[in-house]
């Protein structure tokens, strides 16, 4: 695979999204490879555990591709958003638990993937924004859904109708992240966590993973749907590509 490594350890396997020129930006291809790798980890009997982790030091996911989004027609932003929702789904209904380890910038997409993870950790300069409607569109992968489950729906709704930038440490305030880890203690926080779920009984936690999956499946199907196209109608309105064109042209003066 291009953009996602992968490596194995104690039954651990960890996926690195690895396009760091972009700041580790979903295009679909990452999103494909990502499909690709949930799946043979769900087919995989070993593993107990999967990791999520952006490559370089600046980013988890700086979001969905605005470069490739910007020209959609509103049929492609529709599969866009139930292709990065089925991923997103693949991923939650995993029958191992998942984690997502977090720094520097987890926005849009980013964000949405790492709240689709059964646990989050990050360290106080994780970066966690929503900022669609600044783009003119919405959260495309889930997280208009997911975010109210983890944070409660007043602070989800604010996080995407202001986009506002939540650092590490209110991030954990809030129940976004689940443990809040210094840079130099992040992997040891990570193996504790670990440890402490292969220390407990495989059959157990298998049981608990089946039961999530099967809470969300049914309703998710529904919300995906129903988001999909929303984000689809986003398309068709001028303000979306005047939004995504003038953050392009921002790019492209620095
Ligand atoms: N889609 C496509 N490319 C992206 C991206 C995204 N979501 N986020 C970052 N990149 C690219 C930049 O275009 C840039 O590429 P370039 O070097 O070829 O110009 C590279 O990653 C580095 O980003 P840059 O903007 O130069 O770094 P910065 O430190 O000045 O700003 C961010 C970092 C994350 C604040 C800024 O890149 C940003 O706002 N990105 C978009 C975030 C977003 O809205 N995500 C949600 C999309 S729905």
């Amino acid at each position: 695979m291009k953009y996602i490594k992968t490596s194995v350890e104690n039954n651990v396997i960890t996926l690195t999204i690895t396009r760091p020129q972009a700041l580790n930006a979903l295009n679909t291809e990452v999103l494909s490879e990502l499909s690709t790798a949930i799946r043979e980890v769900g087919e995989h009997p070993d593993y107990r555990c999967l990791v999520i982790r952006g490559s370089g030091n600046r980013a988890f996911v700086a979001g969905a591709d605005i470069s490739e989004m910007v020209d959609y027609t509103p049929e492609q932003a529709f599969d866009f958003s139930m292709f990065g929702n089925r991923v997103f789904a693949q991923l939650e209904q995993l029958p191992i638990p998942t984690i997502a380890v977090v720094h520097g910038y987890a926005l849009g997409g980013g964000m949405e993937l790492a709240i689709a993870c059964d646990i989050r950790i990050a360290t106080p300069n994780a970066r966690f924004a929503l900022p669609e409607t600044g783009l003119g569109i919405i959260p495309g992968f889930g997280g208009v859904f997911r975010l109210g489950r983890l944070i409660g729906e007043g602070r989800a709704k604010y996080m995407m109708y202001t986009g506002k930038t939540v650092g590490g440490e209110e991030a954990y305030r809030i129940g976004l992240v689940e443990l809040l880890a210094q840079p130099e203690e992040l992997e040891e926080m990570l193996d504790d966590t670990l440890k402490r779920i292969l220390n407990n009984s495989q059959v157990a936690i298998d049981k608990l993973t089946n039961i999530f999956a099967y809470a969300h499946a049914d309703a998710s199907a529904a919300d995906f749907l129903q988001e999909a196209e929303h984000f689809k109608a986003c398309f068709a309105h001028p303000d979306q590509k005047e939004r995504m064109q003038s953050f392009l042209d921002k790019q492209n003066a620095k």
